[in-house]
């Protein structure tokens, strides 16, 4: 094969993320449902979570966490040539968020869009960016999940409340010369779409005085559920983007995974016969962030150095829709 129609290699040159200071801890939890720290910790991992402030949306989130990835990939905001943002959370049904954050940045020369695809949202929008810079089409790619699922949580719902926090994780992608993204397989299964909705204040269900009063705009989730999909899906994820080049579980040093429950985590870890200290976890700081919780891993395991050059990372996440993905990135 000539240099020429060699595949470009497209890697991520740099990551930020952002939390917001705000710490809601399974006590304040207990004095707002009857919920204890004990059940909330033993069934899902989660201690505590962030909770962004009533003036900070989720285009603010992605703001932050882009400046310091930018930083990290020594590029300047108009520099960039496609944002792309993964939220379920936008700041409104319309603009896209990628666009409100283009503004926030200044990226005056890039193509913006955001993704739909709940906590598989940052995979899904890497891969996109990936085709795109492998398709000659762009030079580089600001990729962010960003998400204030408080403002979607109903605080008097135990079933879910106890679950969700607020973030932002972004990284900067553009053509190496040594790793990048070796292997991607994403999925989705519409008819399970059900199990976990917002199921009021779109085409179907416009919001009325009668949707609110049912408080349909807040996230509804068939939990127990969607837990068997979650272990069986994510490992297999994780298996399919690793066979793909012929890895076994021996070639993989990190596992980011999205973060939605402990127990998932383990489970997955055994169905892969991977040591679970090879899976990141973060889940007891921030709990489920949706697409900001892989987001928000990737960039915390960079920045505590735990992910060193030349290491095999796969990013697995699963979510509402169903959908998930998975990749093989050589750092
Ligand atoms: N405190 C105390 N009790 C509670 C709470 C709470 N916060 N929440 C539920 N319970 C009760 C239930 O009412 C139920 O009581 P009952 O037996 O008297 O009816 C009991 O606890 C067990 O409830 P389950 O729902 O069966 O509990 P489970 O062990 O399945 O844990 C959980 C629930 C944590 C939601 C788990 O099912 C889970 O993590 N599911 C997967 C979530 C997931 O992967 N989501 C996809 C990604 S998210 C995204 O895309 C945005």
């Amino acid at each position: 094969m000539t240099e020429e129609i060699k595949m470009k290699k497209v890697g991520i040159i740099g990551v930020g993320s952002y939390l917001p200071e705000k710490i809601l801890t399974n006590a304040d939890l207990e004095s707002m449902v009857e919920t204890s720290d004990e059940w909330i910790t033993t069934r899902t991992g989660i201690k505590e979570r962030r909770i962004a402030d009533k003036d900070t949306a989720t285009s603010d989130m992605a703001k932050e966490a882009s400046l310091e990835a930018l930083e990290k990939a020594g590029l300047k905001p108009e520099e960039i040539d496609l944002i792309i943002v993964a939220t379920i959370t936008p700041d409104m049904p319309l603009p896209s968020t990628a666009c409100l954050l283009q503004s926030k940045l200044g990226a005056k020369k890039a193509a913006c869009f955001d993704i739909s695809a709940a906590c598989a949202g940052f995979i899904y929008a890497i891969a996109t960016a990936d085709a795109y810079i492998k398709s000659g089409l762009y030079k580089n790619a600001l990729v962010v999940g960003s998400e204030k699922l408080s403002a979607f949580t109903d605080w008097e719902d135990r079933n879910t409340c106890v679950l969700f926090g607020d973030g932002a994780g972004a990284v900067v992608l553009a053509p190496v010369k040594e790793g990048g993204i070796l292997s991607v397989y994403l999925g989705s299964d519409g008819t399970q779409a059900d199990l976990l909705k917002i199921p009021g204040g779109g085409s179907r269900l416009p919001t009325s005085k009668e949707t609110i009063d049912k408080r349909l705009h807040y996230i509804k989730m068939s939990g127990s559920e969607l837990f068997k999909h979650a272990v069986k899906i994510m490992a297999d994820a994780g298996n399919k983007a690793a066979s793909i080049l012929h890895f076994g579980c021996d070639d993989i040093d990190w596992v980011i995974p999205h973060q939605a429950n402990i127990r998932i985590l383990k489970a997955v870890a055994k169905r892969m016969k991977l040591d679970l200290k090879k899976i990141y976890l973060n889940i007891e700081k921030y709990g489920n962030m949706s697409s900001a919780s892989t987001a928000v891993a990737l960039a915390e395991a960079v920045k505590e150095g735990k992910i060193k050059k030349g290491d095999v990372v796969v990013l697995d996440a699963f979510g509402a829709g169903l959908v998930w993905g998975a990749m093989l990135i050589e750092w």
